[in-house]
């Protein structure tokens, strides 16, 4: 048995079909199983939340390989950043650890360290931390910028798009190299056919500034905009209170855009996903942008 977590985001609904297409028993720890979707009666389902570490325990009843996507990357009503991400990984670890798991699959981050400006990327650092230092058989994902069309920062995006100008946060010179959510999922399983011990760095093939990942979603929707940087400073005071206003509801938040600040480049390029057979595909290709 297989326990994912995080099977309702952008990799995991990828990965999800392609262990149940391939009869992998697959059990999924959600917090709302409904929006699994079709692949929801395909599956065994645990209710859990990476705030309540005791619902892991359930979930990881009988199970011998863990795939841990889920993750924030904002600040939930009952978790903080660095509890859903750092806190919950070191204790999912310690959990499969005590339940017997034999393989633990982890996505941390490009540019994840303890130093880091975000909040998110030092919780992922810690959190590999725990899973390298657990006693589990391991692999680390490392991954650029990860993209699927109408996810929702493209989606972000198109709505602001309709405005005359387009605002783009900071610099807009931050550099990734955008990976398709299907070519992870494709990296991951082959992952779990090779053994344990690796780390690999996903990246696509060309390295785009923030800048220009807004313009090629400008040019797949076919607008044409002037792009106006807004100051870090405003941006952030503005985030800080729509999100104070807004809660959970907030269109986006600060700690999502300080991420856009922060380059997630791998100097091996594509080459650990070439290594697991994967040739990634280029997102104006995936987004067809002209
Ligand atoms: N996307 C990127 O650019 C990027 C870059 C570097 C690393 N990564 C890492 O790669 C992995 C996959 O990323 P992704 O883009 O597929 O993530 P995603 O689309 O943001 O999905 C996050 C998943 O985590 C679940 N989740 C969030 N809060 C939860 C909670 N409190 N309890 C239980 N589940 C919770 C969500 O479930 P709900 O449906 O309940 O919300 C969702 O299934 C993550 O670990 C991410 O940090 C992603």
């Amino acid at each position: 048995m297989l326990l994912l977590t995080g099977a309702t985001g952008l990799v995991g609904s990828a990965l999800l079909r392609r262990l149940t297409a391939a009869r992998e028993p697959v059990r999924c720890l959600v917090r709302d199983p409904r929006r699994l979707g079709p692949e929801r009666v395909r599956v065994q389902i645990a209710l859990g939340d990476l705030s309540d570490p005791p619902s892991f325990r359930n979930a990881l009843r009988g199970v011998d390989t863990v795939v841990h996507l889920a993750a924030a990357i904002r600040d939930q009503p009952h978790g903080s950043i660095e509890e859903l991400n750092g806190i919950a990984t070191w204790r999912m670890v310690e959990a499969a650890e005590r339940a017997g798991v034999e393989r633990f699959v982890f996505f941390s981050a490009l540019s994840a360290s303890a130093h880091n400006r975000t909040r998110f990327l030092r919780a992922k650092a810690l959190a590999e931390e725990a899973v390298r230092a657990s006693s589990i058989a391991h692999t680390v994902f490392a991954p650029s910028i990860i993209y699927a069309p109408g996810d929702p920062y493209l989606t972000l995006l198109s709505r602001l798009a309709l405005l005359p100008l387009m605002p783009i946060s900071g610099s807009g010179r931050a550099q990734f190299q955008p990976i398709w959510a299907h070519d992870v999922a494709d990296c991951v399983m082959a992952a779990l056919d090779a053994g344990a011990g690796e780390r690999y760095e996903l990246a696509g093939p060309e390295t785009l500034s923030h800048r220009e990942i807004v313009e090629l979603a400008l040019r797949s929707q076919h607008r044409h905009r002037r792009l106006v940087h807004v100051p870090t400073p405003i941006v952030s005071r503005t985030l800080r209170v729509l999100e104070a206003l807004m809660k959970s509801k907030a269109p986006a938040t600060w700690d999502e855009a300080e991420l856009l600040e922060v380059s997630l480049l791998s100097e091996r390029g594509t080459a650990d996903a070439q290594r697991l057979g994967v040739e990634p595909s280029y997102m104006a290709a995936v987004l067809g942008a002209p």
